[in-house]
């Protein structure tokens, strides 16, 4: 009987040591801004954002290293990793412990396997409180999901790519996380939900304008693509070395982006700026529409203050007064019903103003609840945490 117990405390004790390593090797390591070339063998310099892409042996054990069979400008999305078995892969990113997180995986197929059957497979972040379908396709274009969410007690993020389908078999080509660490930023995000990008748009700018900037141009790396609406005036600023900085309004999103803007063809009279944004939900979702305007680079159509009515699916949420001074103003409009697959954005002169409607750039987001409930692999880590404390208290009684 003595054996048994000693044997029982023995085993304990040889699990708990790792534990509680494990936890702080954890919090030594937890990164402000991780970014992931999958597959790759080696460091991948980026050019645009000014930061390295490094390869992803630290963060996950399983899968193959694949090269895609078609050419990319983006270095990163030269190589994936693919998991023919198992029917859950992850990689285990050491974050910070609740912090607010921006969270990007690229999925670029480029028929790898030589098979041209780009497969569908499932995402999920943190437990499976955000799981979504990864749809690939034969396009060059690559596939971005992209979440902002908070993490848990427990730094460290599970980003694990999921087998749903038979015979399809899931990749991932690359992976990023960065803190949002300004205080103005996507305020209205609390502990319990995640926000899943759908659109994050820089309207009036040709495809000439880059998708993704230096980090002191956008201080989170975010994708914003570059868009022209021929119904509309598309004003662009054009894109000097006065503008390479980030602007400090909600959001910080870069002053480049806000330098381009869609105008109402007609300063007379009340035309609207309609934009159907299309959701990857095909049901009802909860929304944030997130609208940037800066009077800028459509001042030569602007008298005065604008006043502008925001409506969303024919519902007035927001009546915002633009001051060609005071020039930028962001409306964050969150949470907002939305019955699934499109909504429509309008835009009116309000009253009997005289300006036209504009818009320089938008982020539309869907909201995901994110149960508090911990994944089950918690538990080794609160031990962990529990034994770590242990000998840090022995160590100072010793
Ligand atoms: C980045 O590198 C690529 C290829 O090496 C080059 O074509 C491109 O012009 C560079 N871009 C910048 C902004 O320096
Ligand atoms: C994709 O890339 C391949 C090879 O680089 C090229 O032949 C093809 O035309 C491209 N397809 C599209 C839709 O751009
Ligand atoms: C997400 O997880 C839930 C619960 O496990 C499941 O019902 C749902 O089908 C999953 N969604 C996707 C897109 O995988
Ligand atoms: C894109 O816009 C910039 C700035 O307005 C302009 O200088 C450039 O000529 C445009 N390029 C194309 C291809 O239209
Ligand atoms: C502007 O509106 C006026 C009055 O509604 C209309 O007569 C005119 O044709 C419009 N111009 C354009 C370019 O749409
Ligand atoms: C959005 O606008 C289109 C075109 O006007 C219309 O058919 C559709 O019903 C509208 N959707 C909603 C949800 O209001
Ligand atoms: C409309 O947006 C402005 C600017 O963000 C904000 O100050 C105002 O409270 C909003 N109004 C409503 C009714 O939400
Ligand atoms: C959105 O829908 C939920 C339930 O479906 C409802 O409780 C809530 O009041 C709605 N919110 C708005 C702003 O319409
Ligand atoms: C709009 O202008 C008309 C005529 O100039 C005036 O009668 C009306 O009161 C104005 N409406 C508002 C809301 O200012």
């Amino acid at each position: 009987m003595e054996n048994y117990w000693t044997t029982v405390i023995l085993v304990f004790l040889l699990a708990a040591i790792p534990a509680s390593f494990q936890y702080y090797s954890d919090v030594v390591a937890a990164y402000n801004r991780i970014a992931i070339d999958c597959g790759a063998t080696k460091i991948t310099w980026d050019n645009i954002t000014t930061y390295a892409w490094e390869t992803d042996d630290r963060y996950i054990q399983s899968g193959e290293n694949k090269l895609v069979s078609i050419s990319t400008t983006r270095d990163e999305m030269k190589t994936l990793r693919s998991f023919p078995s198992g029917l859950k892969n992850c990689y285990n990113l050491p974050l910070k412990t609740l912090s607010k997180y921006l969270l990007r995986a690229g999925f670029l197929y480029g028929n790898y396997d030589n098979l041209q059957k780009p497969p569908a497979f499932g995402l999920e972040v943190q437990g499976n409180s955000m799981n979504v379908t990864v749809a690939t396709s034969l396009s060059n274009d690559t596939i971005y999901h992209e979440f902002i969410f908070t993490t848990r007690k427990k730094g460290n993020v599970d980003v694990c790519l999921v087998q749903t389908q038979v015979n399809q078999v899931p990749f991932i080509s690359s992976l990023e996380a960065k803190a949002i660490d300004l205080e103005n930023s996507y305020r209205f995000m609390t502990e319990n939900v995640a926000l899943y990008l759908q659109s994050r748009i820089n309207y009036g700018a040709n495809s000439s304008v880059p998708e993704r900037f230096a980090y002191y141009v956008d201080p989170y790396f975010r994708v914003w693509k570059p868009e022209l609406v021929p119904r509309y005036r598309n004003i662009d600023n054009g894109f000097g070395p006065i503008t390479w900085e980030w602007t400090e309004i909600e959001n910080d999103p870069p002053n480049v982006v806000l330098d381009s803007a869609i105008v109402a063809t007609n300063a007379s009279d009340s035309e609207s700026i309609f934009l159907p944004i299309n959701f990857r939900e095909k049901y009802r979702v909860t929304a944030c529409f997130i609208l940037y305007f800066d009077v800028s680079p459509v001042q030569q159509f602007v008298e005065e203050t604008s006043k502008l009515d925001i409506f969303i699916d024919g519902q007035l949420l927001n009546t915002t007064q633009i001051p060609r001074v005071n020039r930028r103003v962001v409306v964050s409009m969150c949470p907002v019903n939305i019955t699934g697959g499109t909504a429509n954005l309008t835009i009116s002169s309000a009253d009997n103003a005289t300006s036209p409607p504009f818009l320089n750039a938008i982020e539309v987001y869907s909201v995901i609840g994110v149960s508090k409930a911990a994944p089950s692999s918690t538990s080794l880590s609160v031990l962990g945490t529990f034994f770590g404390l242990l000998m840090c208290s022995l160590h100072v009684f010793l």
